[in-house]
C-alpha cells in the first residue's frame, strides 16, 4: 500500500479484492513508516445510511462482494465516488452490471441482517475528472426505496458542518491497516475537517496529488492515525449529523502529513441541482 503514484493510491479495493480480505481499522501505533487507519467496530444502526456496493460476479462472495461504500440521500438515491464505477474497477459499464446492489442495515458483510436492494440506475457525474479526481461522485437509483430513517441530510454551500476543525466520522468496510486487512463488519473513524490551506500544502500536485478546493475538503488529524481506507471509496464522512463528504483517495491510509480527501459534498448539491435544472446533464457517463 505505500506507492507513490497517486493513480495507484486511488485505485478502489476493487484491483485487490481478489487476493486481499481486511477491516478498516486498528489500534496498532501511528508512525510514517507503519501505516494505521486507527478507528472502531459499529453498528450500522448508528449511521443507518452508510451502505456497501456490492458486484458478487466482480468480487466474489467472501466479502458479499463489497467492493465501494455509499450513502443513502434519498429513499432511493445513494451517493457514491465516480471512481467506484469506473471500468478499471468493475470490468463493464455499471448499467451493464448484472448484480450491482446496495447491501442496507447490515453491520457485519456476512450476516444475513438488513437488505440487498438492486441498483436500476447509475450515472456518474460527467464533470468527473479521472485524472485529477475532482468530481468523484456517482448517484445509484435503487429498485425498492430505503426507510426515509436511513437517509442522511446533505450539507449544502456554508453550512458550518465544513468549519476546519469540527468533529467529523467516516464509515466504511474498508481496509482497517492500511496493508490489506479488509473489515467484515462496519468501522468508523473520528478525526477533524482540515483547512483547505493545510490541505494544498499536503497535496500540492506531482506524484502525491493536488488538493482541489473547489470539489474536495480533507480530513485527519495533524499526526496521522484515523482515515478512510482502500474500499471505503464512496462511504460517508458526517459532520453535525449531515453528508460533507465522500471517502475518494490519499496518500496511504492514516500518515503524518497526508491526509484523507473527500468529494465536497457541497458541490454534488451543487451539481445535482443543476442537473435538476437540465434533465441531461447526468446522463453522460454510465
Ligand atoms: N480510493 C480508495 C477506495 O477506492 C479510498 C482511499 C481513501 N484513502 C485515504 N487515505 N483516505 O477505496
Amino acid at each position: 500500500m505505500r506507492r507513490s503514484v497517486v493513480r495507484a493510491l486511488i485505485r478502489p479495493l476493487a484491483l485487490v479484492a481478489a487476493t486481499t480480505v481486511i477491516p478498516l481499522v486498528g489500534a496498532a501505533p501511528v508512525s510514517a513508516d507503519n501505516v494505521v487507519v486507527g478507528g472502531f467496530p459499529v453498528d450500522v444502526t448508528q449511521a443507518p445510511w452508510t451502505v456497501a456496493l456490492s458486484s458478487r460476479d466482480r468480487f466474489g462472495g467472501t466479502r458479499a462482494g463489497q467492493f465501494c461504500g455509499g450513502v443513502a440521500v434519498a429513499r432511493t438515491a445513494v451517493l457514491t465516488a465516480a471512481h467506484c464505477l469506473g471500468d478499471d474497477v468493475l470490468g463493464a459499464p455499471p448499467n451493464r452490471m448484472r448484480d450491482l446492489k446496495v447491501i442496507a442495515g447490515r453491520t457485519d458483510l456476512l450476516s444475513g441482517e438488513g437488505e440487498e436492494i438492486a441498483v436500476s440506475d447509475t450515472r456518474v457525474n460527467p464533470g468527473y475528472d479521472s485524472g485529477t479526481n475532482a468530481g468523484d461522485f456517482a448517484v445509484l437509483t435503487l429498485a425498492k426505496p430505503l426507510p426515509q430513517s436511513a437517509v442522511v441530510t446533505m450539507a449544502g454551500v456554508g453550512d458550518p458542518a465544513y468549519a476546519p476543525g469540527t468533529e467529523a466520522l467516516v464509515y466504511g468496510w474498508g481496509d482497517t491497516t492500511g496493508g490489506g486487512a479488509y473489515a467484515r463488519g462496519l468501522h468508523a473513524a473520528r478525526m477533524r475537517v482540515l483547512s483547505d490551506d493545510l490541505c494544498a500544502r499536503a497535496y500540492p500536485g506531482g506524484p502525491q496529488g493536488s488538493y482541489l478546493a473547489a470539489s474536495m475538503l480533507c480530513a485527519g488529524e495533524a499526526i496521522g492515525g484515523p482515515d478512510a481506507c482502500q474500499g471505503d471509496s464512496g462511504g460517508p464522512l458526517v459532520a453535525a449529523g449531515r453528508l460533507i463528504g465522500l471517502v475518494s483517495w490519499g496518500n496511504g491510509c492514516g500518515r503524518p502529513g497526508s491526509p484523507g480527501v473527500y468529494t465536497r459534498v457541497s458541490e454534488v448539491v451543487r451539481a445535482l441541482n443543476a442537473a435538476a435544472g437540465d434533465r441531461t446533464r447526468l446522463h453522460g457517463r454510465s
